[in-house]
C-alpha cells in the first residue's frame, strides 16, 4: 500500500525580521503562500519497522539528513509507532533555494503517515510536531496563505492572492539559510516591510497593491554575498514583471505578472542567464484532488 502527496513550493511576499531572540532564533513576520511548483512525495509501507528513502535528485541528503526522513522518525517516536515506510522523493523544487522545498517535504510526509499509518492527528497537530523539524514546516503543513509569525510557526490564515503567474528564477548555486540569518545585523535593517499593507492588499484581492508592498529584508544580506540576485531583478523589471522579490533567504527570485505570455517572455529572456527559470501559476489554496487519496498497488 502505499500513499503519494503534493510538497508545494512557498514563496514569501513580504519577510521581515523584529528582533533576535535570546534562543539564537529571529522572530519573524511573513507573508508566504504556496506557488504551483511541487515535489510528489510516495510513502510505501513496509512490513520492517526502519525508515528509508530514496530521491531522484542526487542534489539532497538520502539518509537521516533529510528533513522528510526527520519527519517520519519523530512521528514514530513520538506515535509509537510499529511499521516502517520507504520514502521516495520525487524533487522538482529547486534545492537550497528560498522555497521551503525541504520543508514542504516534510510537511507532505506528515501528512501522508498520518493517513498511511491511521493516526487521526490533526493539521495543528501536525504542524506542532512539523516546528521541531525547521521553522517552514508548520506553514507547508496547512499551505495556502497565511501570515507567519514567531519563529514562522504562528500562523494566521489569509485568503488566496489574486491568480497571476509566478516566474521563479535560480542562480546556480544555493544558499544556507543559517548563513544568511548570521550574517543579518537587525539594527542595520533600512527598510521593513509593511506586513499590515500586504495583508490588505491580499484581503482586497488587489494585484498592484501586492507588487507595491512586496519586500525582504534578506535581500541585501543576500545580494551582497551573491550579486547575481540583484541582476536577475533588474532583468525581471525589464522584461515586464510587475513586482519582483527574493524569496526567504534566497537565492531564488520571483517575478510576478498578469498574462501567461508575459511570463513566458519573462523565462526565455532569463533561460542562459541563471540556473533554472520556471514560470508557474500562483495557488495560495491547499491542493485537491487525485493525489490526495489512498492507493493499493
Ligand atoms: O528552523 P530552521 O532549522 O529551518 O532554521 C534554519 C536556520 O535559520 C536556523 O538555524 C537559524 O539560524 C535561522 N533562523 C532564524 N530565525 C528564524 C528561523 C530560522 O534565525 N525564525
Amino acid at each position: 500500500m502505499y500513499i503519494s502527496e503534493k510538497a508545494p513550493a512557498k514563496i514569501n511576499l513580504t519577510l521581515d525580521v523584529l528582533h533576535k531572540r535570546p534562543d539564537g532564533y529571529h522572530e519573524l513576520e511573513m507573508v508566504m503562500t504556496t506557488v504551483d511548483l511541487a515535489d510528489r512525495i510516495d510513502l510505501i509501507h513496509t512490513s520492517h519497522s526502519s525508515i528509508t528513502l530514496e530521491s531522484s535528485s542526487g542534489l539532497v541528503p538520502q539518509d537521516e539528513r533529510n528533513l522528510a526522513y526527520r519527519a517520519a522518525a519523530l512521528l514514530k517516536e513520538k506515535l509509537g509507532v510499529k511499521d516502517g515506510v520507504h520514502i521516495y522523493i520525487h524533487k522538482h523544487i529547486p534545492v537550497a533555494a528560498g522555497l521551503a522545498g525541504g520543508s514542504s517535504d516534510a510537511a507532505a510526509t506528515l501528512r501522508g503517515l498520518n493517513r498511511l499509518w491511521n493516526l487521526g492527528l490533526s493539521d495543528d497537530q501536525l504542524a506542532e510536531i512539523g516546528a521541531e523539524i525547521g521553522s517552514d514546516v508548520p506553514f507547508c503543513v496547512h499551505a495556502g496563505t497565511a501570515v507567519a509569525r514567531g519563529r514562522g510557526e504562528i500562523l494566521t490564515p489569509l485568503p488566496p492572492p489574486p491568480p497571476c503567474w509566478v516566474v521563479l528564477a535560480k542562480p546556480g548555486h544555493g544558499v544556507s539559510t543559517a548563513d544568511v540569518f548570521g550574517r543579518l545585523q537587525v539594527d542595520q535593517i533600512e527598510k521593513h516591510p509593511s506586513t499590515e499593507a500586504m495583508i490588505e492588499a491580499i484581503q482586497n484581492r488587489d494585484y498592484e497593491e501586492i507588487n507595491k508592498h512586496l519586500g525582504n529584508v534578506l535581500e541585501p544580506v543576500t545580494m551582497e554575498m551573491h550579486p547575481e540576485v540583484r541582476k536577475i531583478k533588474e532583468k525581471m523589471l525589464q522584461f515586464g514583471a510587475d513586482g519582483v522579490l527574493m524569496s526567504g533567504s534566497g537565492p531564488t527570485v520571483f517575478g510576478l505578472v498578469k498574462k501567461e505570455a508575459r511570463a513566458k517572455r519573462l523565462v526565455n529572456g532569463l533561460k542562459g542567464f541563471c540556473g533554472q527559470v520556471f514560470a508557474v501559476r500562483m495557488l495560495g489554496v491547499r491542493y485537491q484532488g487525485v493525489l490526495d487519496q489512498i492507493r493499493t498497488k
